[in-house]
Protein backbone atom coordinates (compact mmCIF):
# COMPACT_ATOMS: atom_id res chain seq x y z
CA UNK A 1 0.00 0.00 0.00
CA UNK A 2 1.74 2.92 -1.08
CA UNK A 3 0.80 6.19 0.44
CA UNK A 4 -1.61 7.55 -2.18
CA UNK A 5 -3.18 4.27 -2.91
CA UNK A 6 -2.76 0.54 -3.78
CA UNK A 7 -0.20 -0.67 -5.82
CA UNK A 8 1.82 -4.26 -6.16
CA UNK A 9 5.11 -3.72 -4.82
CA UNK A 10 4.44 -3.51 -0.95
CA UNK A 11 5.56 0.48 -0.15
CA UNK A 12 8.79 0.38 2.37
CA UNK A 13 6.45 2.92 3.73
CA UNK A 14 4.29 0.48 5.02
CA UNK A 15 7.24 -1.76 7.24
CA UNK A 16 8.01 1.95 8.23
CA UNK A 17 4.89 2.46 9.84
CA UNK A 18 4.76 -1.20 11.23
CA UNK A 19 1.44 -1.31 9.48
CA UNK A 20 0.28 -5.20 10.18
CA UNK A 21 -2.45 -6.87 9.76
CA UNK A 22 -4.89 -6.54 12.60
CA UNK A 23 -4.36 -10.19 13.43
CA UNK A 24 -6.51 -10.99 16.73
CA UNK A 25 -6.37 -14.13 17.88
CA UNK A 26 -9.62 -14.86 19.90
CA UNK A 27 -10.20 -18.61 20.95
CA UNK A 28 -14.60 -19.14 19.89
CA UNK A 29 -15.73 -19.90 23.32
CA UNK A 30 -19.28 -21.17 23.41
CA UNK A 31 -20.61 -17.51 23.60
CA UNK A 32 -19.01 -16.96 20.18
CA UNK A 33 -21.19 -19.60 19.07
CA UNK A 34 -24.25 -17.45 20.03
CA UNK A 35 -22.55 -14.61 19.30
CA UNK A 36 -22.84 -15.90 15.37
CA UNK A 37 -26.44 -16.61 15.30
CA UNK A 38 -29.19 -13.82 15.02
CA UNK A 39 -29.82 -10.75 12.38
CA UNK A 40 -26.77 -9.71 10.36
CA UNK A 41 -25.73 -6.47 10.33
CA UNK A 42 -23.59 -4.14 8.49
CA UNK A 43 -21.90 -1.20 9.86
CA UNK A 44 -20.67 1.46 8.19
CA UNK A 45 -17.42 3.52 9.40
CA UNK A 46 -16.45 6.32 7.42
CA UNK A 47 -12.88 8.26 8.13
CA UNK A 48 -10.79 10.84 6.06
CA UNK A 49 -7.46 9.22 7.19
CA UNK A 50 -5.05 6.70 5.24
CA UNK A 51 -5.05 2.90 6.58
CA UNK A 52 -1.81 3.00 8.47
CA UNK A 53 -2.84 5.94 11.09
CA UNK A 54 -4.02 5.27 14.78
CA UNK A 55 -7.46 5.74 13.31
CA UNK A 56 -6.77 3.66 10.21
CA UNK A 57 -5.68 0.85 12.27
CA UNK A 58 -8.43 1.10 14.98
CA UNK A 59 -11.15 0.84 12.29
CA UNK A 60 -9.37 -2.24 10.58
CA UNK A 61 -8.78 -3.91 14.65
CA UNK A 62 -12.90 -3.69 15.06
CA UNK A 63 -13.62 -4.70 11.93
CA UNK A 64 -11.24 -8.58 12.51
CA UNK A 65 -12.49 -8.56 16.25
CA UNK A 66 -16.30 -8.18 14.65
CA UNK A 67 -15.47 -10.53 12.40
CA UNK A 68 -13.89 -12.67 14.65
CA UNK A 69 -16.66 -12.66 17.48
CA UNK A 70 -19.60 -13.21 15.25
CA UNK A 71 -17.85 -15.03 12.46
CA UNK A 72 -19.07 -12.12 10.14
CA UNK A 73 -23.10 -11.78 11.37
CA UNK A 74 -21.90 -8.67 12.35
CA UNK A 75 -19.82 -7.01 9.59
CA UNK A 76 -17.89 -3.89 10.08
CA UNK A 77 -17.63 -1.86 5.72
CA UNK A 78 -14.36 0.99 6.49
CA UNK A 79 -14.34 3.76 3.98
CA UNK A 80 -10.89 5.39 4.53
CA UNK A 81 -9.35 8.59 3.44
CA UNK A 82 -12.66 9.88 2.55
CA UNK A 83 -13.89 7.53 0.15
CA UNK A 84 -17.20 7.83 1.21
CA UNK A 85 -17.98 11.27 3.46
CA UNK A 86 -15.18 13.78 4.40
CA UNK A 87 -14.80 16.99 6.86
CA UNK A 88 -17.75 18.66 5.44
CA UNK A 89 -19.97 15.86 5.04
CA UNK A 90 -19.69 13.12 7.73
CA UNK A 91 -21.44 14.84 10.62
CA UNK A 92 -24.62 15.42 8.53
CA UNK A 93 -24.79 11.56 7.18
CA UNK A 94 -23.85 10.27 10.09
CA UNK A 95 -27.02 11.93 11.88
CA UNK A 96 -28.98 10.87 8.52
CA UNK A 97 -28.18 7.76 8.74
CA UNK A 98 -26.14 7.23 5.79
CA UNK A 99 -23.46 5.97 7.91
CA UNK A 100 -23.51 4.60 11.18
CA UNK A 101 -20.51 5.26 12.69
CA UNK A 102 -17.52 7.69 12.30
CA UNK A 103 -14.37 8.86 14.55
CA UNK A 104 -13.70 12.70 13.75
CA UNK A 105 -10.99 14.91 15.53
CA UNK A 106 -12.64 16.46 18.77
CA UNK A 107 -11.75 19.46 16.73
CA UNK A 108 -14.84 19.06 14.42
CA UNK A 109 -17.41 19.25 17.34
CA UNK A 110 -17.50 22.80 17.55
CA UNK A 111 -18.92 23.30 14.39
CA UNK A 112 -22.02 21.41 14.75
CA UNK A 113 -22.88 23.20 18.51
CA UNK A 114 -20.54 21.66 20.92
CA UNK A 115 -17.84 24.52 21.33
CA UNK A 116 -16.99 22.87 24.49
CA UNK A 117 -15.00 20.13 22.79
CA UNK A 118 -12.61 22.78 21.95
CA UNK A 119 -11.26 22.46 25.11
CA UNK A 120 -9.05 19.32 23.57
CA UNK A 121 -7.80 22.09 20.92
CA UNK A 122 -6.07 24.88 23.75
CA UNK A 123 -2.83 24.90 22.67
CA UNK A 124 0.04 23.85 25.62
CA UNK A 125 -2.55 22.47 27.47
CA UNK A 126 -1.83 19.34 27.87
CA UNK A 127 2.04 17.92 28.55
CA UNK A 128 1.02 14.01 27.72
CA UNK A 129 -1.84 12.18 26.89
CA UNK A 130 -2.16 11.06 30.21
CA UNK A 131 -3.68 14.32 31.08
CA UNK A 132 -5.79 13.90 28.07
CA UNK A 133 -7.08 10.52 29.52
CA UNK A 134 -7.94 12.55 33.06
CA UNK A 135 -10.68 14.14 30.92
CA UNK A 136 -11.38 11.64 28.69
CA UNK A 137 -12.05 8.51 31.25
CA UNK A 138 -13.18 10.63 33.46
CA UNK A 139 -16.88 12.60 34.59
CA UNK A 140 -15.81 15.42 32.18
CA UNK A 141 -15.52 13.33 29.16
CA UNK A 142 -18.49 11.19 29.47
CA UNK A 143 -20.36 14.76 29.89
CA UNK A 144 -18.92 15.76 26.63
CA UNK A 145 -19.73 12.63 25.48
CA UNK A 146 -23.53 12.36 26.62
CA UNK A 147 -24.05 16.27 25.27
CA UNK A 148 -23.76 14.57 21.97
CA UNK A 149 -27.54 13.02 21.89
CA UNK A 150 -28.73 16.09 21.65
CA UNK A 151 -28.19 16.13 17.84
CA UNK A 152 -29.01 12.74 17.47
CA UNK A 153 -25.36 11.33 17.87
CA UNK A 154 -24.40 8.53 20.45
CA UNK A 155 -20.75 9.47 21.65
CA UNK A 156 -19.13 6.00 22.45
CA UNK A 157 -15.57 6.67 23.40
CA UNK A 158 -11.88 8.36 23.00
CA UNK A 159 -8.89 7.59 21.49
CA UNK A 160 -4.97 9.28 20.41
CA UNK A 161 -3.53 10.12 17.29
CA UNK A 162 -1.10 12.56 19.54
CA UNK A 163 0.55 16.08 19.44
CA UNK A 164 0.65 18.26 16.71
CA UNK A 165 3.46 19.80 14.95
CA UNK A 166 3.87 22.45 12.60
CA UNK A 167 4.59 22.79 8.76
CA UNK A 168 5.32 25.48 6.64
CA UNK A 169 8.26 26.43 3.96
CA UNK A 170 10.44 27.79 6.53
CA UNK A 171 11.09 26.82 10.42
CA UNK A 172 8.12 27.93 12.74
CA UNK A 173 10.44 28.22 16.24
CA UNK A 174 9.27 31.33 17.47
CA UNK A 175 5.84 33.68 16.64
CA UNK A 176 7.60 36.25 14.21
CA UNK A 177 8.12 33.19 11.88
CA UNK A 178 4.08 32.42 11.63
CA UNK A 179 3.59 35.98 10.58
CA UNK A 180 1.95 36.74 7.30
CA UNK A 181 1.37 32.64 6.82
CA UNK A 182 -1.80 31.20 5.51
CA UNK A 183 -2.29 27.84 7.84
CA UNK A 184 -4.61 25.25 7.29
CA UNK A 185 -6.44 24.15 10.13
CA UNK A 186 -9.68 21.75 11.37
CA UNK A 187 -12.80 23.69 11.62
CA UNK A 188 -12.26 24.93 15.14
CA UNK A 189 -12.26 28.55 16.48
CA UNK A 190 -10.00 27.71 19.36
CA UNK A 191 -7.38 26.86 16.65
CA UNK A 192 -8.68 29.47 14.40
CA UNK A 193 -7.40 31.86 17.73
CA UNK A 194 -4.04 30.04 18.27
CA UNK A 195 -2.92 30.93 14.60
CA UNK A 196 -4.38 34.35 14.21
CA UNK A 197 -2.21 34.55 18.65
CA UNK A 198 0.53 33.70 16.60
CA UNK A 199 0.40 36.46 13.79
CA UNK A 200 -0.71 33.77 11.06
CA UNK A 201 -4.04 33.87 9.06
CA UNK A 202 -6.22 30.40 9.42
CA UNK A 203 -7.76 28.86 6.47
CA UNK A 204 -10.42 26.26 7.68
CA UNK A 205 -10.32 23.30 4.80
CA UNK A 206 -10.91 19.70 4.78
CA UNK A 207 -8.59 17.50 5.76
CA UNK A 208 -8.77 15.62 2.11
CA UNK A 209 -8.71 19.16 0.36
CA UNK A 210 -4.81 19.64 2.55
CA UNK A 211 -2.52 18.54 0.73
CA UNK A 212 -3.45 19.87 -2.67
CA UNK A 213 -4.08 22.93 -1.17
CA UNK A 214 -0.21 22.84 0.30
CA UNK A 215 1.25 21.92 -3.18
CA UNK A 216 -0.53 24.60 -4.65
CA UNK A 217 0.27 27.34 -2.43
CA UNK A 218 -3.54 28.06 -1.88
CA UNK A 219 -1.95 27.70 2.05
CA UNK A 220 1.54 28.00 3.34
CA UNK A 221 1.36 25.95 6.22
CA UNK A 222 -0.32 23.93 8.73
CA UNK A 223 -0.54 21.41 11.62
CA UNK A 224 -0.84 17.68 12.03
CA UNK A 225 0.44 14.43 14.45
CA UNK A 226 3.33 13.64 12.17
CA UNK A 227 1.37 10.18 11.50
CA UNK A 228 -0.99 12.25 9.33
CA UNK A 229 2.24 14.36 7.98
CA UNK A 230 3.74 11.61 6.66
CA UNK A 231 0.70 9.51 5.24
CA UNK A 232 -0.45 12.40 3.48
CA UNK A 233 2.38 13.07 1.70
CA UNK A 234 2.67 16.73 3.03
CA UNK A 235 6.71 16.37 3.68
CA UNK A 236 6.38 16.52 0.02
CA UNK A 237 4.99 19.49 -0.10
CA UNK A 238 6.30 21.67 3.02
CA UNK A 239 10.14 21.47 3.29
CA UNK A 240 10.14 22.05 7.53
CA UNK A 241 8.28 20.43 10.07
CA UNK A 242 8.59 22.17 13.54
CA UNK A 243 8.34 19.72 16.09
CA UNK A 244 6.22 22.35 18.46
CA UNK A 245 4.38 19.67 20.41
CA UNK A 246 1.65 22.44 20.65
CA UNK A 247 -1.49 20.94 20.76
CA UNK A 248 -3.61 17.48 20.88
CA UNK A 249 -5.62 15.46 18.62
CA UNK A 250 -7.40 12.61 19.29
CA UNK A 251 -10.79 11.12 18.23
CA UNK A 252 -14.51 10.75 19.64
CA UNK A 253 -16.54 7.48 18.62
CA UNK A 254 -19.35 8.37 17.30
CA UNK A 255 -22.11 6.20 16.30
CA UNK A 256 -26.13 7.12 14.71
CA UNK A 257 -28.50 7.14 17.75
CA UNK A 258 -31.54 5.36 15.86
CA UNK A 259 -28.58 2.33 14.47
CA UNK A 260 -27.52 2.21 18.01
CA UNK A 261 -30.50 2.21 19.56
CA UNK A 262 -32.08 -0.38 17.23
CA UNK A 263 -29.44 -3.09 18.09
CA UNK A 264 -30.80 -5.78 20.88
CA UNK A 265 -29.12 -5.74 23.86
CA UNK A 266 -26.31 -8.80 23.18
CA UNK A 267 -25.41 -7.20 19.74
CA UNK A 268 -25.09 -3.71 21.51
CA UNK A 269 -22.60 -4.77 24.05
CA UNK A 270 -21.03 -6.93 22.11
CA UNK A 271 -19.96 -4.23 19.47
CA UNK A 272 -19.45 -2.35 22.54
CA UNK A 273 -16.60 -4.39 23.87
CA UNK A 274 -15.12 -4.66 20.86
CA UNK A 275 -14.59 -1.13 20.14
CA UNK A 276 -13.41 -0.91 24.29
CA UNK A 277 -11.34 -3.22 22.79
CA UNK A 278 -9.83 -1.27 19.24
CA UNK A 279 -9.77 2.00 21.25
CA UNK A 280 -7.05 0.16 23.91
CA UNK A 281 -5.37 -0.97 20.69
CA UNK A 282 -5.71 2.58 18.96
CA UNK A 283 -3.92 4.31 22.07
CA UNK A 284 -1.28 1.46 22.37
CA UNK A 285 -0.17 1.78 18.95
CA UNK A 286 -0.71 5.67 18.24
CA UNK A 287 2.17 6.47 20.37
CA UNK A 288 4.47 4.13 17.67
CA UNK A 289 2.52 5.09 14.52
CA UNK A 290 3.74 8.97 15.20
CA UNK A 291 7.42 7.68 15.98
CA UNK A 292 7.50 5.53 13.25
CA UNK A 293 6.32 8.17 11.12
CA UNK A 294 8.74 10.85 12.18
CA UNK A 295 11.39 8.07 11.79
CA UNK A 296 10.36 7.35 8.27
CA UNK A 297 10.64 11.13 7.69
CA UNK A 298 13.99 11.42 8.49
CA UNK A 299 15.51 8.66 6.43
CA UNK A 300 13.15 10.24 3.51
CA UNK A 301 14.71 13.29 4.30
CA UNK A 302 12.17 15.24 2.19
CA UNK A 303 11.95 17.79 4.59
CA UNK A 304 14.01 19.51 7.27
CA UNK A 305 12.97 18.24 10.95
CA UNK A 306 13.23 21.33 13.63
CA UNK A 307 13.05 20.44 17.46
CA UNK A 308 12.79 23.20 19.67
CA UNK A 309 14.65 24.48 23.04
CA UNK A 310 12.87 24.69 25.78
CA UNK A 311 12.75 28.49 25.68
CA UNK A 312 11.22 28.62 21.78
CA UNK A 313 8.76 26.34 23.12
CA UNK A 314 7.92 28.76 26.09
CA UNK A 315 7.74 31.75 23.96
CA UNK A 316 5.22 30.08 21.65
CA UNK A 317 2.80 29.06 24.92
CA UNK A 318 3.27 32.80 25.92
CA UNK A 319 2.30 33.79 22.13
CA UNK A 320 -1.21 31.82 22.68
CA UNK A 321 -2.04 32.35 25.90
CA UNK A 322 -5.10 34.48 24.97
CA UNK A 323 -6.62 31.56 23.38
CA UNK A 324 -7.35 30.19 26.89
CA UNK A 325 -9.58 33.51 27.99
CA UNK A 326 -11.27 33.83 24.96
CA UNK A 327 -12.41 30.36 25.40
CA UNK A 328 -14.01 30.99 28.85
CA UNK A 329 -15.95 33.52 27.14
CA UNK A 330 -17.04 31.29 24.99
CA UNK A 331 -18.34 27.74 26.38
CA UNK A 332 -18.32 29.67 30.35
CA UNK A 333 -16.17 29.42 33.27
CA UNK A 334 -18.15 25.92 34.34
CA UNK A 335 -16.71 23.81 31.57
CA UNK A 336 -13.22 25.43 32.11
CA UNK A 337 -13.21 24.47 35.90
CA UNK A 338 -14.49 21.31 35.38
CA UNK A 339 -11.56 21.05 32.88
CA UNK A 340 -9.10 22.56 35.26
CA UNK A 341 -10.36 20.21 38.31
CA UNK A 342 -10.27 17.14 35.95
CA UNK A 343 -6.18 18.12 35.18
C1 LIG B 1 -7.46 17.02 10.34
O1 LIG B 1 -8.51 17.38 9.79
O2 LIG B 1 -6.35 17.56 10.23
C2 LIG B 1 -7.53 15.77 11.21
O3 LIG B 1 -8.68 15.85 12.03
C3 LIG B 1 -7.64 14.53 10.36
C4 LIG B 1 -7.84 13.30 11.25
O4 LIG B 1 -8.99 12.80 11.31
O5 LIG B 1 -6.85 12.90 11.90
Amino acid sequence: MSRFGLSLQTDRRQWLLGVSACAVSTTLAAPAARAAQGKEITLRFSHVVAEETPKGLAANRLKVLLQQRTQGRIRLQVFPNAQLYGDHDEMQALQLGAVDMLAPSLSKFGRIGFPEFELFDLPFLFDSVADVRRITQGDLGQRLLQRLSLQGITGLGYFDNGFKQMSANRPLLAPEDFVGLRMRIQASRVIAAQMRALGAQPVTLSFSETRRALASGLVDGTENPVSNFWTQGMDRVQSDLSLTDHGYLGYAVVANQRFWNSLNDPDRDLIAQALREALDYANQIADTQNSAALAALREAGTTRIHALTPAQRARLRRAVEPVHQALVNRIGLPWMQAMRDAL
